[in-house]
């Protein structure tokens, strides 16, 4: 196929997705969006993401709110911990002097930051060239590669991650991320997807197949 990256990209030129968190970006307020989306959909994330950039312009400002007051701030989202790791990771980065890890490592480190989170983070921030699986990339490269091993295995994670790093654009890594993201979430969607007028139907193993229902698959119940 015409390289994935530049198919995908193009695609991605052709929808237009307004996400506050792309405005003025920086890495505070990328981190709030990441954790904030990490179980919560774009659109109800964006109004706790405008809420919370709001009330918080500095991790310092972050650290020092109160338990309270934070809790407050998140009812509603559901899945508390993140709220709490937020607190400690934003208490740590101020106690060290303030500055955000710039590493993918140094990400990871942190309460509540993950590889997915990490790379998405990393690229978002930094143009680290660290590809994004998460639910949505699974799906896509499922389906568009035949990947037929449980994604709930360790040789289907294993594979995943294989082809994301092959077809992954490293000059363009925050693009091909957010793109890819976006690609799950709003047109190679888990039912229903319109794949008759999808970019990538003439190459997409699953399309092709008549799998586009069995994929991604999994093993475990
Ligand atoms: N889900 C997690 N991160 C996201 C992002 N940056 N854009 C869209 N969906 C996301």
């Amino acid at each position: 196929m015409a390289s994935f990256s530049s198919t995908l990209l193009s695609w991605h030129e052709t929808i237009q997705r307004e996400l506050p968190w792309k405005d003025n970006p920086n890495v505070f307020h990328i981190w709030l969006s990441e954790i904030i989306l990490q179980q919560t959909r774009v659109e109800q994330g964006i109004p706790y993401f405008l809420k919370f950039r709001n009330r918080f312009k500095t991790v310092k400002e972050l650290a020092e709110c109160s338990d309270e007051e934070l809790m407050k701030l998140w009812e509603g989202l559901g899945y508390y911990s993140r709220a709490r790791n937020l607190h400690k990771a934003a208490k740590l980065i101020h106690d060290s002097g303030g500055n955000f890890p710039d590493t993918y490592e140094g990400l990871k480190a942190l309460p509540g930051i993950g590889p997915y989170t990490a790379a998405a983070i990393g690229s978002f921030a930094y143009g680290l060239p660290v590809p994004v699986v998460d639910g949505n990339v699974n799906r896509v490269i499922s389906r568009i590669f035949g990947i037929r091993e449980g994604i709930d295995t360790k040789e289907g994670k294993a594979l995943i991650e294989k082809t994301v790093e092959q077809v992954f654009d490293k000059e363009k890594p925050a693009a091909f991320n957010q793109a890819i993201m976006d690609f799950g979430a709003l047109f190679c969607k888990p039912k229903n997807s319109d794949c008759n007028s999808c970019v990538f139907n003439d190459d997409c193993y699953a399309f092709q197949n008549e799998m586009v229902s069995e994929l991604p698959l999994k093993v475990k119940k």
